[in-house]
C-alpha cells in the first residue's frame, strides 16, 4: 500500500486509510529496531535534508536517527549557522540546497504554513516537523502509536490534552487524528488559552476543572505553557497556572483509576507536571520517545514511494 499524499504538511488533509498505514508500518520498524542490526538499506540513494529554522532536541535528533537507520544520506541545516542570517529567504535558500539534488525535506519552521508553502515552489516531498501554532503532524502520529500500544486502539479511548491548547501545534495535530481514528477527546486548562471556537469546529469537549478531566480520561496528554508563542498576559503566573493545572501525583492517587500520562516535550518540571508524575510507571514520555524513531521511519519510506514488508 502507498500513501495518498505526497508532502506530510499536516493531519488535517490525512486520510484515516494514510494514517493506520503510516502506524502499521511504524510498528514493523519497530521490531527491526529492536534486532542488533537496527539498519536497513530501504533508502540507500536518497537523500534527505533537516531544515530546522526552530529549536529541537527531540524531533531533530529522532528525524535524523530514523534516517541513518534506513541507509539514506542525510544534511542538518540550523537557520542561525546559515547564510538566512545575511537575509537569504526560505525559497531561495530550499531551491540552493535542492539544486545539489536532494530528495526530501525535514523542515521546522516558527511561521505557520512555511512547509505548505514550500510545496507548492519545490518537487521534493515534505515532512512539516512542526510550523508555528499549525501542525506537528509526526509528535501526534508517534503519540497514536504510543497510546495504541498501551490500549490496543484508539477507537472508543478517552483522551485528555491539557495545557497552553491555543498555542499548540501538537494538540491540533492531536486532534485532527485522534478524531479521525475515533477516539474521544477533550481539552482542558485555563478558558483564556482554549479558543473558543474549538468546541464546535472539531467536536470535541472542553473542560476547565482538571480533576473532572482527569477523572474522565484513559489518557493525560500533558501540554507545556509556550511562554514563547505568547505575547499577552493570559494566566497571571506560572505558579498559579501550577496549583491549577499542574499534573502532580496527590491528584492521581485521588483518583479511582490509573489513568496513563504523555507529554510530547520539553517539560517544564514542576509547572505543568511534576517530576514523581514524569519519571512514574504512568508515565510513557520516554516510550513516545522512542516510537518517535519507528513512526518518522514510516513516514519517510512511506514518502519515498515504499509500501513493501520490510524485513
Ligand atoms: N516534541 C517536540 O517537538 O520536541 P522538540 O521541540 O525537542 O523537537
Amino acid at each position: 500500500m502507498q500513501l495518498s499524499t505526497k508532502h506530510l504538511l499536516g493531519i488535517r488533509d490525512l486520510k484515516s486509510s494514510d494514517i493506520q498505514l503510516i502506524l502499521d508500518t511504524a510498528s514493523q520498524f519497530k521490531e527491526v529496531l529492536q534486532r542488533p542490526i537496527k539498519k536497513v538499506p530501504t533508502l540507500r540513494d536518497v537523500t534527505i535534508v533537516n531544515l530546522f529554522f526552530e529549536n529541537s532536541t527531540r524531533t531533530r535528533i529522532s528525524f535524523e536517527l530514523a534516517e541513518k537507520r534506513l541507509s539514506a544520506d542525510t544534511i542538518n541545516f540550523t537557520a542561525s549557522a546559515s547564510s538566512v542570517s545575511k537575509g537569504e529567504s526560505l525559497l531561495d535558500t530550499v531551491n540552493n540546497i535542492l539544486s545539489m539534488k536532494v530528495d526530501m525535506v525535514v523542515m521546522r519552521h516558527s511561521a505557520s504554513g512555511a512547509p505548505h508553502f514550500l510545496a507548492k515552489h519545490i518537487p521534493a516531498a515534505i515532512v512539516n516537523a512542526g510550523d508555528g501554532i499549525n501542525e506537528h503532524p509526526t509528535q501526534a502520529l508517534l503519540d497514536a502509536f504510543s497510546i495504541s500500544e498501551k490500549l490496543g486502539t484508539l477507537q472508543g479511548k478517552k483522551i485528555a490534552i491539557i495545557g497552553d491548547i491555543m498555542h499548540s501545534r501538537v494538540a491540533l495535530s492531536n486532534i485532527y487524528l485522534l478524531k479521525k481514528m475515533g477516539a474521544e477527546v477533550t481539552v482542558a486548562g485555563p478558558p483564556t488559552l482554549i479558543p473558543k471556537y474549538m468546541k464546535d469546529a472539531f467536536d470535541i469537549n472542553v473542560e476547565y476543572d482538571l480533576k473532572k478531566v482527569l477523572e474522565w480520561c484513559d489518557v493525560a496528554n500533558v501540554l507545556r505553557i509556550q511562554l514563547e508563542r505568547q505575547n499577552q498576559v493570559l494566566f497571571s503566573s506560572l505558579r498559579e497556572y501550577s496549583l491549577a493545572y499542574g499534573v502532580n501525583k496527590k491528584l492521581l492517587d485521588s483518583l479511582n483509576k490509573e489513568i496513563i500520562i504523555m507529554h510530547p516535550g520539553p517539560i517544564n518540571r514542576g509547572v505543568e507536571l511534576d517530576s514523581d508524575v514524569a519519571d512514574s510507571k504512568q508515565s510513557i514520555i520516554l516510550q513516545q520517545v522512542e516510537n518517535g524513531v519507528a513512526v518518522r521511519m514510516a513516514v519517510l519510506y512511506l514518502l519515498a514511494g515504499g509500501g513493501a514488508n520490510q524485513n
